[in-house]
């Protein structure tokens, strides 16, 4: 069976994120053959094509911890119905300089919790239309919109739904079977 290493980012820079405890909880009941680790994004100092000919260490580190894995998971809130200043950041960040992005062919999903009703559903069509633009292979179904009410997630990663849980396990088996299907094109592509 392969083994993926999966990059996740967090679409907030806040301590107690709601969108970090999702993560956690991905990673728990996520089916083997997936290993995590963070791509950090919040020492990124705000992207400026300035800096395209000597980027700084905190946008160096960024595009290699993102070359250092086979796909890109997305855990992000929804601010103001978009994407986060600074997730977008980092992607603006990683995409460049021109000539060298760091999301071509490099597989992603998105997935995302608020309080609120629709969950994240526009911020990740935001977020989906520019990863498009990045060229990034992205899992398109299913959609995952969680609405986490207080409770919904601890700071352990545990789930105390258990038909939300099901669904997040759900979410994760379906990633795998989708880098199954995309990590030896993108592979073969780049070779
Ligand atoms: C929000 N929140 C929010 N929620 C939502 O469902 N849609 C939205 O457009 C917004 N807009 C928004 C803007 C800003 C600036 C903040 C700080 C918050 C509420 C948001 O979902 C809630 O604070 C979550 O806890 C954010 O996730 P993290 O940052 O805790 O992971």
């Amino acid at each position: 069976m392969a083994t993926y290493q999966v990059g996740y980012m967090i679409g907030s820079l806040a301590r107690g994120s709601l969108n970090r405890k999702l993560a956690l909880a991905l990673i728990k009941l996520a089916p083997p053959g997936l290993e995590f680790r963070e791509i950090p994004i919040r020492d990124l100092p705000l992207y400026s094509y300035d800096y395209d000919k000597d980027f700084p260490e905190p946008a160096r580190a960024l595009k290699q911890a993102i070359a250092g894995v086979d796909a890109v998971l997305i855990v992000t809130p929804e601010y103001n119905r978009s994407i986060p200043g600074a997730l977008k950041n980092a992607i603006d960040w990683a995409s460049r300089p021109y000539g060298s992005n760091s999301f071509a062919r490099k597989p992603s999903a998105v997935i995302g919790a608020s309080p609120g009703k629709i969950g994240t559903a526009i911020a990740q069509q935001h977020l989906r239309g520019v990863l498009g633009y990045c060229n990034s292979p992205q899992m398109n179904a299913p959609e995952a919109y969680i609405q986490a009410g207080k409770g919904l997630l601890d700071d352990l990663g545990n789930v105390s739904d258990e038909s939300t849980k099901q669904f997040l396990a759900g979410f994760m088996a379906a990633y795998k079977a989708f880098l199954d299907m995309v990590v030896p094109c993108v592979t073969s592509a780049r070779n």
